[in-house]
């Protein structure tokens, strides 16, 4: 305690995708390295960090108006404050104006420089957003995770696609692949740890190629999924375009590979797929769904939507909805179209108004709701393996964690069971998750 009072503290906010939790996880290891030591409580850290989301405005909104109470509390004491991720590498040195209180600014491949900034002069300012060519590996001890059982493992990084509506091939820049053996040492002691599921992260998985062996996604998966110790292994985020019929192989052939798949569509028009530069016809992406089904029948699926993309007319949209109807996920992720700076489509009039974008976006949500508890409700007396995560956060008397198929399930259970593979049996639900009881055990 006493060794701990004189050592400084960190804390850490982190806004966005698992990317960037993952990247979270590393910077605080880099920092605990460094001899920082983390804090929960933002009012004891002497460094605040704050994680950043580009993807879309209303992301952007919401880090200023968190960095602007940081700055309140910045007032009080001297804390020094560091913007990371996305917005970081985007803004660079605009970030360090007065009002924001803002003492540096690293873009994702600066994360390594960290420890050099601990305790410098607050009054000098630091901008580091170059690009690094090459992969730069962070050593599998050097990430400070939070408690197992599910384990993020980032396998690339970046993107070569350039969606017309994506800022992150600006902000994340071009593909940059991990070596293999750096990846299975990592799985390998997440094992030992005790870790039980492996999330294999990037932003464009399926182009995966070993820069060592010129391996590709299919044999990743297959290399990951014998790790011994680790029972479900998942992936994402995969590009339609870029999922190939090897990859459903590869899926179907391992056992450890999850039947759950995220694939965004985005929009089930063709011609705003065409206009959102996402290389696939509506069509396309049925067959690959279709061809998913055949070889993994009851496989889970979820995806992306986007609407209100310009020139997105109502027969556009409907065609969305019918794709939904058609594919029924198990879940969804929906936005309304957020014009981004570099990007394509902002030199493209917002030509859909806000109002007409909210109502599409809850049209799809409202079908979509439907869709799921039509599904749950089918679910009820069935039973099946669920990986306890802890206690469920609204229900503390439940537990809760996640099947094979990546739905929330809560459950009761008179012992601890975290990080353990529970037998339950559904007997209710919501919209957004099961209910069940748990068999094996007490
Ligand atoms: N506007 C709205 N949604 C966007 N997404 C990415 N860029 C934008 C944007 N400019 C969504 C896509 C992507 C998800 C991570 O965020 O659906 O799959
Ligand atoms: Fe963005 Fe498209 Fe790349 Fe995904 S594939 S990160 S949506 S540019």
């Amino acid at each position: 305690m006493e060794e701990d009072r004189r050592k400084m503290k960190f804390f850490i906010r982190t806004f966005g995708c698992q990317m960037n939790e993952s990247d979270s996880e590393r910077v605080a290891g880099i920092l605990a390295r460094a001899g920082a030591v983390k804090t929960e409580h933002p009012e004891e850290a002497d460094l605040l960090i704050v994680n950043t989301c580009a993807v879309r405005q209303k992301s952007e909104e919401k880090l200023y108006a968190y960095l602007g109470r940081l700055s309140q509390l910045k007032k009080k004491r001297p804390v020094q404050v560091g913007v990371l991720g996305c917005i970081a590498q985007l803004r660079g040195a605009n970030l360090l104006g007065k009002k924001l209180a803002v003492d540096f600014v690293l873009g994702p491949d600066n994360y390594d420089r960290l420890p050099h900034l601990l305790g410098k002069n607050l009054r000098k300012k630091h901008v580091l957003t170059s690009w690094s060519k090459a992969w730069q590996d962070t050593p599998a001890e050097l990430v400070l995770r939070e408690s197992p059982p599910s384990a993020y493992v980032t396998v690339m990084e970046g993107c070569d696609n350039f969606c017309a509506y994506c800022i992150v091939p600006f902000t994340r820049g071009r593909e940059k692949y991990r070596p293999l053996r750096s990846i299975l040492r990592e799985i390998v002691i997440l094992a030992e740890q005790g870790y039980k599921e492996i999330q294999l992260l990037g932003q464009n998985v399926n182009t995966y190629c070993d820069p060592e062996s010129g391996k590709d996604f299919p044999d990743l998966l297959r290399e990951v999924g014998r790790t011994e110790g680790i029972t479900w292994v998942r992936f994402l985020t995969s590009h339609p375009k870029n999922f190939t019929p090897e990859i459903a192989e590869a899926m179907a052939s391992v056992p450890t590979v999850c039947r759950q798949l995220h694939l965004p569509l985005q929009s089930g028009s063709t011609v705003i797929l065409k206009k959102m530069k996402r290389g696939y016809t509506k069509e396309d992406y049925l067959e690959k769904i279709a061809l998913l089904r055949r070889l993994m029948p009851g496989i889970s699926l979820s995806t992306d939507i986007i609407v209100g993309f310009p020139g997105e007319t109502e027969k556009n949209f409907e065609e969305t909805l019918e794709v939904l109807a058609k594919v029924r996920y198990t879940s969804l992720f929906s936005f309304r179209y957020s014009p981004r700076p570099l990007t394509e489509a902002f030199r493209l009039e917002d030509s859909i108004p806000l109002e007409e974008k909210t109502r599409r976006l809850e049209e799809v949500q409202r079908l979509q709701k439907e869709i799921q508890l039509e599904n749950h409700s089918r679910q009820v007396g069935s039973v099946m393996p669920v990986l306890c995560l802890g206690k469920a956060r609204r229900t503390p008397q439940l537990y809760t964690g996640r099947n094979e198929a990546h739905q929330v399930v809560n459950f009761a259970s008179g012992e601890d069971c975290r990080a353990e593979f529970i037998d339950v049996r559904i007997t209710g639900f919501g919209p957004y998750s099961l209910t069940g009881e748990r068999l094996n055990g007490r």
